[in-house]
């Protein structure tokens, strides 16, 4: 019967070989996976995997939940994806510290790929994700990043803020868009040696979108077309996002083509003018196929910008809150720089003597917690992360918020408690699960800014 279907012998034989080596690949992978068990997790419906099981207007603080019921690596099913996920200090640190590289690869969603297409730094991998990141980390230390540079940069910015805020006359008015703008204005100096005047509406709009496109980026609809790419032409979410990343995507390409026409070899202002000087150099000795393209240099940009703006933003607005809702804290921080400081502008050099202070920004951003899932990881090769087998390529998420509050780490991870950074002479300690820009090959890269 088989040499009716098949209609030859050979074909017959054929059929037996496949029909073998299909056995041999089902008993060595249930043997593997017997000697090598998978992270346990919640048992999976069919088609919605545990999507029940988990609140995706919370997802930090659900994958946690769970992490106390399956232990620290665990996975779940978004739908038909499979994902593993990581908790607590111990178990995040084992991963991308100890294991840095096989922890080191971006999963790309099907988002962040209508965003970048896999060009620039925040959604891309292998050579040119390298490049791109060596390229803008070596660059942005020259433009004195975290030194001196970027401190004349933010002093002066901090200048038009007060102003701003100085207009209310001591009423109370909404920050928000201020300090965004600030922020931006950091970032856009950096990139463009520009900054934007806070009414300039172009400029708005660029803040506005981005903000819009992060909301959004974590909403639950989002979520579910990373999970089914194949629904995203009917949610609207992603419409107006891919609207937002285009408009972008224009004004900043508006703003490489103005440096572009003054661009001086001699003189290097600003990131983009950096890039531009590397790409004629490469092409000038007729180097092709480099990674300095224009798609890298619009991408990288356009990355910096959203990674950098609105994460800068949160952490002041919330710093700012903490201040007004723990006045004790706000006057001891005045007291000291008072003291320190007096009446002279505070600077990056007054910060050994202000350990309180820096106590109180650090507590901020632990407490805060403005990334609870850092960005999705990939494995680059099969690994063993405490006796489970996790595959290549599997996306792996790792719960900011269950190393930021870790029961083992802090003394009291619930409460806003400057003291988790100072020792009992009142100096300030650095803390090992102090991880609010994650760790390891991806570690945020504007954390010295
Ligand atoms: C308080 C401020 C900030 C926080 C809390 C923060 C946090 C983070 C986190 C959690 C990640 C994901 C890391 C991972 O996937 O494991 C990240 C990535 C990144 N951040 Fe930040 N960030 C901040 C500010 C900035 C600034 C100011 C810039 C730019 C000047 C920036 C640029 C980036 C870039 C380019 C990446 C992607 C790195 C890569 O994939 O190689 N961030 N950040």
């Amino acid at each position: 019967m088989l040499e009716d279907i098949f209609q030859s012998p050979t074909s017959v034989s054929l059929f037996g070989v496949f029909v073998a080596l299909l056995l041999l690949h089902l008993l060595h992978s249930t043997f593997s996976s017997q000697k090598r068990p998978e992270p346990p997790g919640p048992r999976p419906l069919p088609v919605f995997g545990n999507l029940f099981q988990v609140d995706l207007k919370r997802l930090d603080q659900s994958l946690f939940n769970l992490s106390k019921t399956y232990g620290p690596v665990f996975q779940v099913y978004f739908g038909p994806k499979k994902v593993v996920v990581l908790a607590g200090y111990r178990t995040v640190k084992e991963a991308l510290l100890n294991q840095a590289d096989e922890f080191g690869n971006r999963e790309i969603t099907p988002i962040f790929y209508d965003f970048s297409e896999g060009h620039g730094i925040v959604f891309s991998n292998g050579d040119s994700w390298k490049e791109m990141r060596r390229f803008a980390l070596s660059t942005l230390k020259d433009f004195g990043m975290g030194r001196k540079m970027s401190e004349e940069i933010i002093i002066e910015e901090c200048g038009y803020l007060i102003k701003e805020m100085e207009q209310y006359g001591g009423e109370s008015f909404n920050n928000t868009q201020a300090i965004s703008y600030t922020a931006s204005n950091v970032i856009s100096a950096l990139m463009f040696a520009k900054r934007f005047e806070y009414k300039d509406p172009v400029f708005q709009s660029m803040v506005e979108k981005d903000k819009q496109n992060i909301h959004l980026a974590g909403s639950a609809s989002i979520m579910i077309y990373n999970f089914i790419p194949w629904l995203g032409p009917l949610l609207k979410n992603r419409r107006t996002m891919l609207k937002n990343f285009i408009d972008g995507r224009a004004d900043i390409w508006r703003k490489i083509e103005e440096l572009k026409e003054t661009l001086d070899p001699e003189v290097c202002r600003c990131l983009v003018d950096a890039f531009l000087i590397r790409k004629k150099q490469l092409e000038d000795s007729k180097i092709k196929n480099s990674h300095y393209h224009d798609n890298n240099l619009l991408y990288s940009i356009q990355g910096l910008f959203v990674a950098g703006t609105d994460t800068t933003a949160t952490t002041l607005k919330w710093g700012l809150l903490y201040l007004t809702k723990f006045p004790h804290i706000q006057d001891r921080i005045q007291e000291k720089l008072s003291r320190v400081v007096g009446s002279c502008q505070v600077r990056i050099e007054d910060r050994k003597n202000l350990p309180y202070t820096d106590a109180v920004i650090h507590e901020t951003q632990r407490f805060a917690n403005i990334g609870p899932l850092a960005l999705p990881h990939t494995t680059t090769k099969d690994v063993t992360l405490q006796g489970y087998f996790i595959k290549k390529g599997t996306t792996v998420l790792t719960v900011l918020t269950s190393v930021l509050y870790d029961e083992n780490e802090w003394e009291s991870p619930h409460s806003f408690n400057p003291s988790h950074f100072l020792d009992d002479e009142g100096k300030f300690i650095r803390r090992d699960a102090f991880m609010p820009f994650s760790a390891g090959t991806l570690l945020d890269l504007g954390i010295s800014l």
